[in-house]
């Protein structure tokens, strides 16, 4: 994609439009390209007609790029690493760990181990990569102020670590709203050029955009910026060769009479992205159950892990 052009040298679109486009999140030209000419009308105040000269125009310019080759992809899939999460039945599930150039979906109720998982993962981010580690740091975007230092200072000593070294690679913000969250995108590729990230985790990913957009009405609007969202989060993980983690809750859905339940929040565009999706469930003491499910290459299956007060372990 070609990030010299910007909005304004679309044809038509003057600063109050480039201003309305971003706002609803049409900030680069592929997301112009991929708009449909309703869609684009309606977020920037504009007839149809000047919206789809404006898709045309964007998708002349974005799709420099577009293609790469079986070979050039194969080359990348080489650098893909994988971080241990703390347990060897988990790792194994996940075909040795968790992946980089990927976006790793926890899933599950209240209490379950999602966030207890990701601060793990922060945790072992920065050992060698022969431990399983990355040798880098991590990001963590907070959106339900759940961090808590003391707990990574647990799980660094769990592993003979000094926490305040591995506290120094742990990178925090906190997301206020999920506009917040979305912005929060840019200041992580400033971080990124600062130190080195393999490891961006969204503890809850949908938190906010659930709180935010209420009713059926406002689900395409909602989607529509997650969609955004994971590409950014994409983005980075290609970029950077990074593993991507995310948290997300469950809703119950009405109309299972049998079996569980629970479902992921965040609808198909969630479920198209995230290339790892694993449910957590809570079982007897500190221990969990994690079911892999729809992994493109691995088999759907369980592992046993338990939360410990060292960390997550088998
Ligand atoms: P929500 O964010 O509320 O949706 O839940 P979550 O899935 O993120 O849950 P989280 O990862 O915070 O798990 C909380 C559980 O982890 C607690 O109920 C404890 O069972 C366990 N846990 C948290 N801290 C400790 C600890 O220091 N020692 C031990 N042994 N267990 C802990
Ligand atoms: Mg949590």
């Amino acid at each position: 994609m070609s990030d010299e052009i910007s909005l304004e040298d679309l044809p038509g679109v003057g600063p109050s439009t480039a201003e309305k486009l971003k706002d609803a999140g049409f900030d680069n030209l592929m997301a112009i390209a991929v708009a449909s000419p309703s869609q684009l009308s309606e977020s920037a105040d504009i007839g149809e007609a000047s919206a789809i000269k404006i898709i045309n125009a964007a998708r002349k310019e974005a799709d420099v790029g577009a293609f790469e080759t079986g070979d050039v992809l194969l080359e990348k899939r080489k650098e893909i690493n994988k971080l241990t999460t703390g347990s060897k039945n988990l790792d194994e599930l996940l075909g040795g760990g968790v992946e980089t150039q990927a976006i790793t979906e926890l899933f599950g109720e209240f209490g379950s181990g999602k966030t207890q998982i990701g601060l793990q993962l922060a945790v072992n981010c920065q050992l060698p990569v022969e431990d399983g580690g990355l040798n880098a740091h991590t990001i963590i975007l907070d959106t339900e102020n759940t961090f808590r230092p003391e707990r990574i200072a647990q799980m660094a000593r769990g592993i003979d670590m000094e926490p305040t070294d591995v506290l120094k690679t742990i990178h925090v913000a906190r997301a206020y709203n999920s506009n917040h969250q979305m912005l929060l995108m840019d200041k992580v590729n400033e971080v990124a050029k600062q130190f080195p990230i393999k490891l961006l985790i969204v503890d809850s990913l949908m938190a906010h955009f659930r709180a935010e957009y209420l009713g059926r009405g406002m689900l395409a609007d909602r989607q529509q910026k997650l969609n955004k969202h994971l590409h950014d989060l994409l983005r980075f993980a290609d970029i950077h060769n990074a593993a991507i983690v995310v948290t997300n809750q469950v809703h119950a859905k009405p109309d299972a009479f049998f079996g569980d339940p629970n479902r992921p929040t965040g609808g198909h565009v969630l479920a198209h992205t995230a290339t790892f999706r694993i449910y957590l469930r809570k079982s007897k003491a500190g221990k969990r159950i994690c079911r892999l499910i729809d992994s493109p290459n691995l088999p759907d299956g369980e592992a046993v892990i338990t939360v410990m007060e060292d960390g997550i372990r088998d």
